[in-house]
Order: C-alpha cells, then sequence, then structure tokens
C-alpha cells in the first residue's frame, strides 16, 4: 500500500493511520457512498445566507427583541428559589457573535415552522452543521402539548435527520409511553441541530447560535409544557447554574415575549444517562410522573 501525507505535521502515514486519525478526530462512519466536496457545499450556503441576510436586513420590522426570555421557578414549589437568571451564552468573540446575530435575525423572521426550518437550513452561522449529514429539525406532534428538547444529534440521528431515533431515543420513546405519551401526542427537538462529530459536547458558541432559533421554535409551538432532557438543555433553556440532578423534578415558568402564555417547564435526566445509569431510574419515574400529573392538572 502507497503511503499517504497527512500535510499539517508533514509526518508520513499509512492509510491504516490516517483513517485512524480521522476517527480519534471524530469522522468515525462512512456517511456517503460519493465524496462530496464540503468547500464548494460551504461557498454556496455562505452567498445564500449573504443573500437571507440583507433580505432581512432590509425589513428592520422583523429583527427581533433578543435575552428578553424569562424564566422563573414556579413559586408555589418553592418560595425561596431566586427568579430568572441570565440566559443568554457568552460567546468567544466577534464571528460567534455575528454568527448569534444572524441566527436572531433569521429565527425571528420566521413565522412558520416551515419557515424556521427553511431558515435553519440557509443559517451558516454554526460549525457543525460542515460535518453533519443531515439538520435535525423535530419530530412529533408540533400541535401536541408537550415538548422534549434535547442535547444534539447523534449518528443515527445525524443519519435519518429525525430527533431521538437511536438508543436512547427508544428508551425514552418506551418511558414516555408508559405515561401514555407517543410522537403524535409530543413534539421533540434539540438544541443543537446538527450532530458533533464524534457525539462530542457541542460548544458554547455552537449552541449559542443555534439558540434564537430554539426559542423561536418554542414560541412558534407554544407547547403548554417544556422538558429539557438532560443537564446541557436544562442549562440552556432555564438558565441555571446548578447541574441537572438538583434541577430535574423542579417546575419554573418559562416565558418569551412572543408567548401567548408562559409554559410550565421541567427538567428530567437525559435517557442516555439513564442507559448508563440505570439506578436514576427511579427518579426518572417520579418525573415521569409529575409530568402526567401537570397534563392532567392543566386538562381542568
Ligand atoms: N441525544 C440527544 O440529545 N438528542 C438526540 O436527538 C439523540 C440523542
Amino acid at each position: 500500500m502507497s503511503a499517504l501525507w497527512y500535510a499539517v505535521g508533514m509526518v508520513e502515514l499509512s492509510p491504516k493511520e490516517v483513517l485512524a486519525w480521522h476517527i480519534e478526530a471524530g469522522a468515525d462512519e462512512a456517511i456517503g457512498d460519493e465524496p462530496v466536496d464540503r468547500f464548494a457545499v460551504h461557498e454556496a450556503a455562505v452567498q445564500q445566507a449573504k443573500e437571507q441576510r440583507a433580505t432581512v436586513a432590509s425589513q428592520p420590522d422583523a429583527m427581533p427583541p433578543r435575552g428578553r426570555r424569562s424564566v422563573v421557578q414556579d413559586v408555589h414549589q418553592s418560595p425561596q428559589e431566586p427568579a430568572s437568571r441570565s440566559t443568554v451564552p457568552q460567546v468567544s468573540g466577534g464571528r460567534a457573535e455575528t454568527a448569534v446575530h444572524t441566527a436572531v435575525s433569521m429565527a425571528s423572521a420566521a413565522t412558520t415552522l416551515a419557515e424556521l426550518k427553511q431558515a435553519l437550513m440557509d443559517f451558516d452561522g454554526c460549525g457543525l452543521k460542515r460535518t453533519a449529514t443531515n439538520t435535525v429539525f423535530a419530530d412529533g406532534n408540533p400541535e401536541a402539548r408537550i415538548m422534549f428538547v434535547g442535547e444534539a444529534p447523534g449518528a443515527e440521528e445525524d443519519r435519518q435527520g429525525l430527533p431521538f431515533v437511536g438508543p436512547s431515543g427508544q428508551l425514552l420513546d418506551r418511558m414516555l409511553a408508559s405515561i401514555g405519551l407517543d410522537r403524535t401526542s409530543f413534539y421533540i427537538t434539540n438544541i443543537v441541530f446538527w450532530r458533533p462529530p464524534g457525539n462530542r459536547n457541542p460548544t458554547t458558541d455552537e449552541i449559542a447560535a443555534c439558540l434564537p432559533f430554539v426559542e423561536r421554535h418554542i414560541e412558534l409551538v407554544d407547547p403548554e409544557i417544556i422538558v429539557p432532557l438532560g443537564g446541557p438543555a436544562a442549562k440552556t433553556l432555564l438558565g441555571r447554574a446548578e447541574g441537572i440532578t438538583r434541577m430535574r423534578g423542579k417546575w419554573f415558568s418559562y416565558a418569551t415575549p412572543h408567548m401567548q402564555r408562559p409554559a410550565h417547564a421541567m427538567a428530567i435526566y437525559h435517557p442516555a444517562y439513564l442507559l448508563r445509569s440505570p439506578a436514576h431510574k427511579r427518579e426518572a419515574w417520579r418525573d415521569l410522573l409529575s409530568l402526567k400529573d401537570k397534563l392532567s392538572e392543566l386538562s381542568h
């Protein structure tokens, strides 16, 4: 076999070593039969996003309010808890700030879920998009009373373009079936819309670039109940510093100026965590019962 050159370090690598290097960098599976020139795809997307920005900028009324989401703990649950914290993640600098600004403009201009999905397809401010196969927007019933928000698509979600269809999604479906919910009665999405390479955690900049779309997503679905799945989704949506172990099972009130009324929000453990730590299924079961009670309380 002929040797290949890895240009950055100018180290001679065998094809097997090149493959190992790719796997280590997160490119751990083949996602298509034909090679894709990602640079060409990127250039086209940049051009499209520029055109989109120009359209949005020419409609100043479409510019959004930013950072006016409020999250407070339901007072009857725990009167001592402080109210809202800042919910806008700190981004690392100029380019990340521009991406957030563009995301805010594009997301707030969307008046339907179809428009929001299109805006996301046109958005080029999140680097994860360049390595992902599909944009993973949502699944389930957008008319549902309850909306689940996970962290980030995994390998199977990236392949199918749908959230929570891999092993943790299958566990989640079984958990929710136990309280009478299925994908016709709930809606589900993530705080980032593209799979992080190698399933690493999304960075603060990546989450910040997606957040305006997530917030608009929630506004357009207008659910009665929002359920962040796991720590990163809970921290991002509820804007609180504590970990999931302390946050789970507590009810909060989530509101933005564009929601018709605040939604009730309660974080639960991520199903991937429960797959790794089944001992915590007991607490998860308690939280599921609390969700079921809240749904029936709100029906009366
Ligand atoms: N984990 C998530 O947080 N989201 C998915 O869509 C799949 C796994």
